[in-house]
């Protein structure tokens, strides 16, 4: 059994791989600093179950604190890293950039810094598909251009990705990023949009519509992602970069009806202008992930939409989150 080192692990998707890693009999660090972007009290209660298992170690902890994450890595000496830690929201990178790139890119570096003085130990990373960015070519595979990142946060992922390439050429760290497309499930992000439209739906609120509703996802279950990273564990790498999605791309006007129909209840739309930033479609060519993870994303969207309500309605409301 190994050692697990989790950043991000309060998180919506971290809290998940926490779960998943101590059931699979791994011992597990989680490090998380509870960044405000969104409340404690989400990122407490996404670790409930984690808390009280003997394998679990929970450290409060920033990663741009070089000399902290420095300790850290040389106490515990993780045999895996998987790097979920970062400020993920696109809207939001555009208010706050520098914060952007001081976590997700020096946060990284002060990561990798560390890692490398301890191998050997294997490193996964959360890239985004928004590091296609401008690329119209859909669907996007791995070798499609990552040159023209459209927002702060993208532009952040392709940096990062960059630096996860050096560190692998330079000191031989055996690096996989994976760039995940439109993750929802139970603990969903409360700013992203099912986790959203859902709350204000529930409460017969206008949902914020930005575009005509043409704009297309692939939305990716929690549970493919942490399936994808179990894969990863017993596969082999050097660097590379494989697509996370579903294959599938789902409108937004189609998302919201999908919603409709398994709330029974009407979506009160308010259209808005398309938002800066945000990327008009998204498709994942999964064909890389199938063959170097042997890999399946499992989940159709209906389902995972069903499962998602199911765990929403067991909810404390928590109020609004600004995107
Ligand atoms: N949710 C998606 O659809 C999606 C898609 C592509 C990529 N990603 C990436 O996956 C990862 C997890 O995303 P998520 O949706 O679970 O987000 P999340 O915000 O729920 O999780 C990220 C966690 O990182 C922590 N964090 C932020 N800054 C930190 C710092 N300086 N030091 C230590 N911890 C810090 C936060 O407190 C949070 O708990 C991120 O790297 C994100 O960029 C997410």
């Amino acid at each position: 059994m190994a050692t697990v080192l989790i950043t991000g692990a309060a998180g919506f998707m971290g809290s998940h791989l926490v779960d998943t890693m101590l059931t699979d009999g791994h011992t597990v660090i989680g490090l998380d600093n509870f960044d405000p972007d969104y409340g404690r009290q989400i990122k407490t209660r996404n670790l409930t179950r984690a808390c009280g298992h003997d394998d679990f170690q929970f450290i409060e902890a920033d990663i741009c604190d070089r000399a902290i994450i420095n300790q850290i890595i040389s106490d515990v000496r993780p045999d895996w890293v998987l790097h979920w830690a970062a400020k993920a929201g696109v809207r939001r990178s555009m208010r706050s950039p520098g914060q952007y790139a001081a976590v997700n890119v020096e946060g990284t570096v002060n990561l990798l810094e560390a890692v490398r003085k301890y191998l050997p130990v294997r490193m996964v990373f959360a890239s985004s598909s928004s590091v296609y960015g401008a690329c119209s070519c859909l669907p996007f595979s791995e070798q499609s251009d990552t040159s023209r990142p459209i927002s702060p946060y993208a532009a952040t992922k392709v940096a990062a990705e960059a630096l996860c390439h050096t560190y692998h050429h330079l000191y031989g760290l055996p690096i996989l990023c994976m760039r995940l497309f439109t993750v929802y499930g139970p603990r969903q992000r409360p700013d992203l949009a099912i986790t959203r439209f859902v709350r204000l739906m529930s409460h017969d609120r206008p949902i914020p519509l930005y575009g005509d509703g043409t704009a297309t996802r692939d939305y990716t279950h929690v549970a493919d992602v942490v399936a994808a990273v179990r894969a990863a564990m017993a596969a082999e790498f050097g660097f590379d970069v494989v697509n996370i999605g579903s294959g599938r791309a789902v409108s937004l006007a189609a998302l919201v009806r999908m919603l409709e129909h398994q709330m029974g209840v009407h979506a009160n739309l308010q259209m808005l202008p398309p938002q800066p930033g945000d990327m008009a479609h998204t498709l994942a060519d999964i064909n890389q992930a199938r063959a170097l993870l042997c890999w399946e994303p499992q989940m159709p969207l209906e389902e995972g939409i069903r499962s998602f309500l199911d765990w929403f309605a067991q909810q404390p409301d928590d109020g609004d989150e600004e995107e």
